[in-house]
């Protein structure tokens, strides 16, 4: 990029904490510390000539803050390195990321093959959205290859899954689903914000697309919303670039800044929390009030074997079903004095959360009831608090269930 002497930094040959401090710093002239905020909309040029070679693409430079921005690159450069990516390009939310990779690429006529367990505006999109614009959509039970295999077709352009599900903490085969999608002519796309980038990568599992609410771990304390999409360059300029620039779902300035500072403490955060929600399901397993407990770092955990061959640690999140449904899963979250009642995650504050009457309210109980989120079902996401404190309080809150 003209405007920048010194290309962005490249990383890769670093281990991934140290990516994650230093990938795609640009620095200017100044020679700052800290990574520049470029908050503004758009940039101004030498000449009239100068601005068509842009516009043309023949020279290359940040033209306009919809499309393209010095602080959102150096964000995009760091998830790139991070992740292992060739590209990527920056959403205002994860929503806009989950949405944007699934609908840029497809037309009316084609199908998508999901799995049924999604966060609910997820869902809403493939269920949904997609189909009133011809795009014939297929939920499946994604543990399930039969289900999955059965479900193609020669029309099926992308199969979508998140892994670990959101809330009930299922992982499913990132290997064998892209084999089954790659058969069928089709790719398929991961929502990684369960496992973060710390502990599962996609891409290399076989995965074509990775989707992220950065507004998770990646920010990790509650300020501003975020998504990213990273692919081949090839999927991204096909696909993604055009789309975003044209329609207008971008990342402010000021939010890719404060990502990329949240990116520079992610491992230790991640970390730190997995550690945390270890602990508390070690506490809750076999408690008296509780009827289930769900933890992917669990030798107990349905899939324990896939865990540890896709993922490199467990999860920040824990699952648990109380006894006595609503009533009592109520008054377990209104009894805690520590852990706050939210619908996010990835905080650096320990959240809980009721999915039943939240996330996955749009749901019907039925559709509930088969994805397993029963009405006394909990999920934790563990913060950055002392854990003897955090299982103290949910011990606490549980005796008043
Ligand atoms: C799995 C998953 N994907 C996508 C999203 C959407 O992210 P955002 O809230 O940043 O739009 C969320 C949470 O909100 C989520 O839990």
């Amino acid at each position: 990029m003209s405007q920048v002497k010194k290309p962005p930094m490249a990383t890769r040959n670093y281990r991934p904490e140290t990516r994650l401090v230093h990938g795609g710093t640009l620095r200017s002239d100044f020679g700052e510390t800290s990574e520049a905020l470029f908050l503004t909309q758009g940039f101004v040029y030498e000449s009239a000539e100068q601005c068509e070679a842009r516009f043309k693409g023949e020279e290359s430079g940040f033209l306009y803050s919809r499309f393209s921005n010095p602080t959102v690159a150096m964000f995009e450069r760091r998830m790139i390195e991070l992740e292992g990516a060739e590209a990527a390009r920056s959403t205002a939310t994860g929503m806009a990321a989950v949405t944007t990779a699934i609908l840029a690429p497809l037309k009316a006529g084609d199908h998508v093959v999901a799995a049924k367990a999604l966060f609910g505006s997820c869902r809403y999109v493939v269920e949904d959205l997609l189909p009133r614009y011809g795009i014939e959509s297929t939920l499946v039970d994604g543990l399930d290859l039969d289900q999955w295999q059965k479900a193609m077709r020669p029309n099926t352009k992308t199969c979508f899954l998140e892994s670990p599900t959101n809330p009930t903490l299922d992982v499913l085969d990132i290997g064998a689903i892209a084999g089954i999608a790659h058969k069928g002519g089709a790719r398929l796309v991961v929502d990684n914000v369960f496992a973060t980038p710390i502990w599962q990568s996609p891409l290399t599992l076989g995965a074509d697309v990775v989707v992220y609410s950065a507004t998770k771990h990646i920010d990790g304390q509650g300020r501003c919303l975020g998504g990213v999409i990273l692919s081949s360059e090839q999927f991204i300029n096909d696909h993604i670039h055009t789309f975003l620039r044209q329609t207008g779902p971008s990342m402010s300035p000021f939010n890719a800044w404060v990502l990329l500072k949240g990116l520079e403490t992610l491992a230790i955060r991640v970390k730190q929390q997995t550690d945390t929600a270890a602990l508390v399901a070690e506490a809750l397993a076999g408690h008296p009030k509780i009827s289930r407990l769900i933890y992917p770092g669990r030798a107990d955990h349905p899939q324990a074997a896939l865990v540890k061959k896709q993922m490199r640690a467990g999860s920040t999140l824990v699952g648990f079903e109380v006894k006595g449904g609503k009533a009592a899963a109520f008054r377990t979250l209104n009894a805690l004095k520590l852990s706050r009642i939210s619908n996010n995650l990835g905080d650096a504050k320990s959240l809980v959360t009721h999915p039943a009457t939240t996330t996955h309210q749009r749901l019907t109980p039925e559709a509930r009831a088969e994805l397993g989120i029963g009405e006394g079902f909990i999920r934790f996401s563990a913060g950055l608090e002392h854990a003897d404190d955090v299982i103290a309080d949910l011990t606490d809150a549980l005796a008043q269930a």
